[in-house]
């Protein structure tokens, strides 16, 4: 029998206002706060003001995650869709909704080649493209500053193989894109932690994590700010068993910290959700977890029922799975 808390309770009979909904929808324990009890930061998810704005589904994020990340309202074709003229309501609702209700916020993303406006795409010459990087890093972490506990400064920037993706940034840059990216961070908001994020870091033997962990310590070496690397942690099913090893190799490069930034596991089985918690536990660099959605139905990979909500917001059996382990 899972515990219906006080909060999601009162939330759920004041949006619902029905007995039998509520008997039925049940909130489990906070997930959150069992993360925290066991010594991590945050157990959170993503959101924007699509499925904030839904009272079900905020009463979940708010009763049961500590933590938000923009699925989308901070990305460059959403924040800066023609050079100079930044759309930030989205991100502000996100970040409002945070501040209001005592969520961290972790910024995504700064530099990336997907969703990223064909103005910026179509730049080809370094001192145009600098500048460009650095009023769109700048002008975003100073709105934020104080707001955003960590920041996804570069994502995706590594190929399969681990060297680095051709992207505007690398093409016109070269290497040199990922300091000014991180430099541009620090500058603009000295107290937030710059991540590198990327997906397949799953196996510490796969050659895209090992060449993770080589670009990284090299960058650290060339003094970088990089304070952590975000593995977004995209799982087919029964893909989770190499999941702490991955981790502990990332947080062997010599970053500060490292995060599971975007959890979603095909078929969602209590076991891969209870390795991929207690990897996290148990890697001490790990400060905590994102999964990257509440409810199935809302999640980008639908199709494949990854969260731990399904489609009625019902807490599934790998929420309380997880939640036992701990
Ligand atoms: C996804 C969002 O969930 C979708 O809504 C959007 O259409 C595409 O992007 N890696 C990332 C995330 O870093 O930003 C992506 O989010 C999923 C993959």
């Amino acid at each position: 029998m899972v515990r219906l808390t006080p909060l999601a309770g009162l939330l759920l009979s004041s949006t619902l206002g029905s007995a039998s909904i509520i008997r039925n929808r049940q909130a489990s324990a906070s997930i959150d706060e069992a993360f925290k009890s066991a010594g991590k930061d945050y157990f959170g998810t993503c959101g924007d003001q699509g499925t904030l704005s839904d009272d079900t589904n905020a009463a979940v994020v708010k009763a049961d995650f500590g933590q938000l990340t923009p699925e989308n309202s901070m990305k460059w074709d959403s924040t800066e869709p023609s050079q100079g003229s930044f759309t930030l309501d989205g991100a502000d609702y996100l970040v409002d909704f945070a501040s209001s209700n005592n969520k961290l916020v972790r910024g995504h993303t700064l530099v990336w080649h997907s969703q990223l406006p064909s103005w910026v795409e179509g730049i080809t010459d370094k001192e145009t493209l600098t500048s460009v990087m650095k009023n769109h890093i700048t002008t975003l972490m100073e709105r934020y500053k104080g707001k955003v506990y960590a920041w996804d400064v570069v994502n995706e920037i590594l190929n399969e193989d681990g060297s680095l993706r051709s992207s505007v940034f690398y093409n016109v840059l070269g290497e040199d894109f990922v300091r000014i990216a991180f430099e541009t961070a620090r500058e603009a908001d000295p107290d937030a932690k710059l991540y590198i994020n990327d997906y397949n870091l799953d196996s510490a033997s796969y050659a895209k994590t090992k060449g993770m962990v080589s670009h990284v310590q090299e960058w650290l070496a060339q003094g970088i700010p990089i304070d952590g690397i975000g593995s977004q942690t995209h799982l087919s099913a029964g893909a989770s068993s190499t999941v702490k090893e991955a981790l502990s190799s990332l947080a062997e490069s010599g970053v500060s910290e490292v995060a599971i930034t975007e959890l979603d596991i095909a078929g969602a089985s209590d076991a891969d959700y209870v390795n991929a918690a207690t990897a996290c536990l148990e890697v001490s660099k790990c400060v905590g977890i994102t999964v990257w959605g509440v409810s199935d139905k809302d999640s980008w990979r639908s199709d494949t029922t990854p969260l731990l909500f399904d489609s009625n917001f019902q807490p599934k059996s790998a929420y309380n799975a997880i939640l036992e382990a701990l």
